[in-house]
């Protein structure tokens, strides 16, 4: 793909600042990266502020901000800038940006913000990775949604994405779950009850457990043959694992979400006695209390764990054997992990491992982690049994949307998928609406309100632009002469400006791994819409002002379907 140069205005004005000798002292990045967007527009729409020239210059800012307006060349793209206080205060040339974006987003349509900058590294994103046996609860979906988005938004920058399922189908919780099936369970109820049951034989054991210690002991001694390839112990395992996938292969359908990997954590067994070997030479492993270990002290952290005391291998060991070999297999430029924020430890832990093993390559190693996922104030535990289903959410979600449907447009084509996409979509904004640090109370209203700021909203906002367009039978190639000239109001100003800043978000959710950006821009870019479409009738007699009206339209449609598409959310034409 052809690199695509957009209208960037920090870079007109990051030139035009260095023609002047006083800025000399800073270079070109730390200006382009001083330059705000002054939270009240009235101000301005681009800011220079002058404190950091003010430490180094021994000026007073002010006076620097008066300088810099009377000596900064002109330039066609700018206003006369204005000194206002310590900023200088810069305003784009309304008829030049609307050109400009409107015409980049009529050529690059559904292209809108790639780029070519990944050069088709490659990106290797671990996410999903519900743990079998254990349902796939709504805790699952943020790690599921937020991995699958940034697989998007990278993609869209140019690099080559590898998804991985690292589903959790190793360790000590078979044992546990064999130990209950062999006590409390059968072959008929498993086969019947299914996850459920598994779940319930799991929640048994840990009810059991507490009163009974030694359930404990049997439990590790199941997991022993199952790591020893006893033959009972393989086959139940393998039969637990199969049931699980097929569990979460209907919720993955619900999605639309695939991977290029479901190398889960067993694919690594018969890797880890060459890690193991490699610590030794590299004079990384100790031993304590039995177990081998290899000492973070001087890091501040507790030992990573290697080897059990019976020789069992543990999570951080798999994840070393994962990652040697992805970085073989893949030779990626970096690799993420997304996972719930109680992970932060494991993962210093073991990247660390990894630079003492001595990989420069522990750099690229990325952590993402997410806020927790409380239900009704209190956390998800599978352990107790407190989950809600994410195939059920969904379930109920595209049935609550069928029955809206129903009622406000019954006569609609394709109602079914409709509902579905919409469903599923009010679930996936709902979990990507906010900065993914921050803690998550899920509640069955919130995620299925249909107004507010919302899924639905954005795919609604989206399909009533693609009705006005297809009234008009609107061809984005037939209109490349529009006159932006005539796009004067306030409303259809601030719209053009908020498309503007979309190629710049994209690059900011993929340096911050924070898909809300995205989400949370398009919420602001459905409502200066509606804020247009309310003001500014677009089917007007004048045929300039209704072709550029139209183009618009055409803009903002085509910028929704590609932010919904990096969030992983369907665009429906029609609701
Ligand atoms: N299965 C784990 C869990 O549910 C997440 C695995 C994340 N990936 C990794 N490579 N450790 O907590």
């Amino acid at each position: 793909m052809r690199n695509i140069q957009y209208l960037d205005y920090r870079e007109i004005v990051t030139d035009l600042l260095c023609t002047q000798p006083d800025l000399n002292k800073l270079d070109r990045e730390e200006i382009y990266n001083l330059l705000e967007y002054p939270p009240d527009q009235k101000l301005g729409d681009l800011a220079f502020p002058c404190f950091k020239l003010s430490k180094i210059l021994r000026k007073d800012p002010h006076v620097i901000a008066q300088e810099l307006q009377e000596s900064l060349p002109a330039s066609p793209y700018l206003e006369a800038p204005v000194a206002t206080g310590p900023y200088l205060n810069f305003r784009f040339v309304p008829e030049q940006l609307g050109k400009k974006v409107l015409q980049t987003i009529l050529g690059t349509r559904e292209r809108y913000g790639a780029r070519s900058l990944g050069q088709g590294q490659n990106i290797v994103i671990d996410f999903s990775a519900p743990n079998i046996a254990k349902p796939f609860h709504v805790g699952h979906l943020s790690s599921t949604v937020i991995g699958n988005s940034l697989y998007k938004i990278f993609n869209f920058l140019g690099y080559n994405c590898v998804g991985i399922n690292h589903l959790g189908d190793w360790g000590t919780q078979f044992g546990k779950l064999i130990t209950a099936y062999k006590k409390w369970g059968s072959q008929a109820a498993v086969e019947k009850g299914l996850i459920k049951e598994l779940m319930r034989l799991y929640v048994k054991f840990h009810e059991e457990a507490e009163k009974d210690p030694t359930l404990d002991e049997e439990a590790r001694e199941w997991f022993n043959r199952i790591e020893n390839g006893d033959q009972e112990a393989l086959a139940l395992w393998k039969w637990f694992k199969e049931i699980s996938l097929e569990e979460f292969q209907r919720v993955y359908d619900l999605l639309e979400i695939t991977f290029d990997s479901m190398a889960g954590e067993s694919f690594y067994n018969d890797q880890l006695p060459a890690v193991v070997s490699e610590l030794k030479d590299k004079n990384l492993l100790e031993e304590s209390e039995g177990a081998l270990i290899v000492d973070l002290e001087q890091f501040e952290m507790p030992p990573c764990l290697i080897l059990k005391k019976d020789g069992s291998s543990l999570y951080a060991t798999r994840d070393i054997a994962a990652a040697l070999y992805r970085k073989r297999t893949y030779d990626f430029v970096k690799a993420l992990y997304v996972t719930g924020i109680a992970q932060s430890l494991h993962f210093r832990q073991w990247f660390k491992v990894i630079e003492l093993m001595g990989y420069d390559w522990a750099k690229d190693l990325i952590h993402v982690p997410f806020g927790w996922v409380n239900l009704a104030g209190e956390k998800l535990s599978t352990r107790k049994g407190k989950v809600v289903l994410l195939e059920e959410l969904l379930q109920t979600a595209i049935q609550k949307t069928l029955e809206i449907i129903n009622e406000k447009n019954p006569n609609l084509e394709h109602k079914e998928e409709v509902a579905r996409e919409v469903g599923v979509g009010a679930v996936v904004f709902g979990a990507l609406s906010v900065n993914r640090i921050k803690d998550v109370t899920f509640s069955w209203e919130e995620a299925l309100n249909f107004d507010g700021e919302t899924g639905p909203y954005l795919q609604y906002t989206h399909a009533r632009a693609c009705s006005i367009l297809r009234k008009v039978g609107f061809k984005p190639e037939e209109h490349l002469e529009f006159e932006p000239k005539v796009l004067t109001d306030k409303a259809a100003l601030n719209v053009i400006k908020t498309l503007y800043l979309f190629p710049e978000k994209i690059m900011a959710a993929a340096a911050e791994y924070e898909p809300s950006l995205i989400s949370r821009y398009l919420i602001d870019l459905a409502q200066q819409f509606n804020r247009f479409y309310h003001d500014c009738p677009v089917l007007v007699e004048e045929q300039t002002l209704q072709e550029a009206r139209l183009v618009l339209v055409y803009a903002v449609k085509t910028t929704l379907a590609v932010g919904l598409g990096l969030l992983g959310i369907k665009a429906p034409e029609r609701m």
